[in-house]
């Protein structure tokens, strides 16, 4: 997508050195956009762990190349050795963050590939080509999950005469939390692009405010008309008639349809549903955990820094970028940072291959059967 009319994806390969990653810093937007240069294993690491880099589609992608860093590094004296370092970097980057799925599915899918291979020069190679299928693959679904999802916000204009279809999402789904054209906000840029009238509801996402920041600032860069709310205001607009639809993202979604998101998701999906609104999640299939039947048990919950709810980082009129507390100094603070969404609560779900019911047969027969 774009920024300042040019098209970025949010991490690739360094032109003239294939040695360094180069991914936006996403701590700095809206305000500034800094490319950062990532050189080896900790640091990618260490970009996921802090969030430079983040949203299930990117970490995945960060996570192939984090490991195609670790095979460059890796001791070239045997192959025992190479493969030794580059088994300790899967469980390092795997350790950055929990929920999300991509993570631990791209560096198992980049291990294999490694593994297969005879020779450390094939197995760098074989990293490099997994991690860069990883990151087109991503975009690729995301494009298709626009297509797809364009038939819903479509189907709302035709019923509405052509008037806007009032779209509420929840944190960033959009271009910057995967590769390219992002999940939930794909099927909107689809619909802009042919003309169909959209204006988005951005909820703010405390603490870490990825709507506040991120998604508003995509959305604007590509001239889609939003709104940034708070994130309680959403049962007020749809109690109002302001919302048509809701979509969001996924990070992990169980075989049998539940969803984990952002914190607040699931406090949204109640509202949708008390209102009779339309709650999609738009995923590609790399966020589905085939493993798993029962989101609530089964997918780990990350809890993150309670400084994220305590201070808020901002900038002044002056333009410093500036940090400050917003709470007693001394009062504790719990930053859980997804939630679990129960499948009956989601009306569809919109992938890479269509538009399924989430539940166990939907899903089973769009994926599995011809
Ligand atoms: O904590 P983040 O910003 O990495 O959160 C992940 C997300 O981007 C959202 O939960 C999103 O809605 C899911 S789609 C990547």
């Amino acid at each position: 997508m774009k920024i300042n009319g040019r098209h970025y994806r949010t991490i690739w390969v360094k032109k003239d050195d294939p040695s360094v990653i180069q991914a936006i810093d996403q701590r700095f937007l809206p305000h500034e956009l800094i490319i950062e240069d990532l050189k080896d294993v900790d640091a990618m690491a260490a970009a996921i762990s802090e969030m430079h880099v983040r949203g299930a589609g990117l970490i995945g992608a960060a996570a192939g190349y984090g490991m195609y860093l670790a095979a460059l590094h890796a001791p070239a004296s045997s192959e025992e050795a190479f493969m030794s370092a580059i088994l300790d970097a899967g469980e390092k980057l795997k350790a950055t963050r929990p929920t999300a799925v991509n993570l631990e599915w791209a560096v198992n899918r980049t291990l294999e590939a490694i593994k297969v291979e005879k020779g450390i020069e094939n197995k760098i190679i074989a990293a490099r080509k997994t991690a860069d299928a990883i990151a087109d693959e991503d975009a690729d679904s995301c494009r298709k999950i626009g297509e797809f999802g364009l038939s819903v916000i479509e189907e709302i204009s035709r019923r509405k005469n052509g008037e806007p279809v009032n779209i509420l999402t929840h944190c960033n789904a959009g271009w910057l939390a995967f590769v390219d054209y992002g999940t939930a906000t794909a099927p909107i840029y689809a619909a802009h692009e042919k003309d169909i009238k959209v204006h988005v509801y951005v909820d703010e996402t405390r603490p870490w405010n990825q709507g506040g920041r991120l998604t508003a600032f995509e959305l604007g860069q590509n001239n889609v008309p939003h709104t940034i709310v708070t994130d309680n205001a959403a049962g007020h607009l749809m109690q109002r008639g302001m919302v048509d639809m809701v979509i969001v993202g996924s990070d992990r979604t169980t075989a049998t349809g539940d969803v984990a998101n952002k914190i607040g998701t699931y406090l949204i999906a109640l509202a949708a549903h008390a209102n009779g609104i339309p709650f999609y999640v738009a995923l590609p299939s790399s966020t589905i955990d085939w493993k798993i039947r029962d989101g609530i048990r089964e997918i780990p919950i990350e809890k993150r820094s309670e400084n994220e709810v305590k201070y808020v980082r901002g900038r002044t009129e002056d333009g410093r970028t500036e940090t400050a507390l917003i709470t007693p100094k001394d009062s504790p603070a719990a930053n859980y940072a997804f939630d679990v969404t129960p499948s009956y609560f989601v009306t569809a779900l919109i992938t890479e291959k269509g538009i399924c019911p989430a539940t166990e047969e939907g899903i089973t027969r769009l994926f599995w059967k011809a």
